[in-house]
């Protein structure tokens, strides 16, 4: 069963035929929300809301490891992050979609791990490749059978939030290499692959990154819910056709 974690702009899925909500408790604390079962094209899914139903909980304080747990619980065997962020590299504007293939964490303080206790074998995983290849190359087919343009690869920088950067933190990002920014792509990734769920994710631009193009003097926030709103509905699309191939 495929799970899709949807971020801002993306709180709940239309075209999903519910079948039931669950309230999960893990070891690590409560998911952002109750899981929900459903069927997107007859295939059976689960979303899950990561900032809360209510969009209530910030970057910073989502508890990354019950979410992935439930999902692990619910025995996922793939997950698809939805995840709105600023765009660095030139040809990501404001609506364009792309599909990461790289990862550059800044965040700090959060949980990053499942393996945080001394009684256990130190466990590394391999993160050469953070997103899994096989499930990318899905998106992008899906993408590209239901028309919808959507870029191959990014590298994204993960921030701490919840302020969005300053015009010299982009110039950095940029100079490390990073093509989009945003605030909930790790520890989310790594927490996947330690539990061994395949995982990618599709960016929404929904911004240009402070100091850049029509953001040089400051984001407009108003202009943001109106791209979110448009470009979630080619999200969604694209959704339908990974579940209909
Ligand atoms: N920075 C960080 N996260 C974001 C942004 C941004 O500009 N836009 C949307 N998420």
């Amino acid at each position: 069963m495929l799970a899709i974690i949807g971020g801002s702009g993306l709180t709940q899925l239309a075209s999903l035929d519910l079948i039931r909500r669950e309230v999960v408790r893990t070891p690590y604390g409560e998911p952002s929300g109750a899981l929900t079962f459903g069927r997107l094209c007859h295939k059976p899914v689960v979303f899950l809301a990561r900032h809360g139903y209510g969009h209530t909980i910030p970057p910073h304080r989502v508890n990354y490891q019950a979410n992935l747990w439930a999902l692990h619980q619910a025995k996922v065997d793939a997950i698809i992050s939805v995840a709105s962020v600023g765009g660095i590299r030139a040809d990501l504007c404001p609506g364009s979609l792309v599909v990461p293939n790289q990862i550059i964490d800044y965040t700090w303080g959060r949980k990053s791990t499942f393996h945080e206790n001394f009684d256990e074998a130190v466990v590394h995983i391999d993160f050469t490749e953070p997103y899994d290849l096989a499930l990318r190359q899905r998106i992008l087919a899906a993408a590209a059978a239901a028309g919808e343009k959507v870029a191959d690869g990014a590298v994204y920088g993960a921030t701490q939030g919840p302020r969005l950067e300053t015009a010299a933190e982009i110039n950095r990002l940029e100079r490390d290499g990073c093509d989009v920014v945003g605030m909930t792509g790790m520890p989310e990734a790594a927490l996947a692959r330690e539990l061994g769920i395949p995982y990618a994710a599709i960016n929404v631009i929904a911004n240009f990154a402070a100091g850049r193009a029509g953001s040089a003097s400051g984001i407009c926030f108003d202009s943001i819910d109106t791209v979110l709103r448009e470009a979630m509905g080619r999200v969604r699309h694209v959704l339908d056709h990974i579940c209909e191939a």
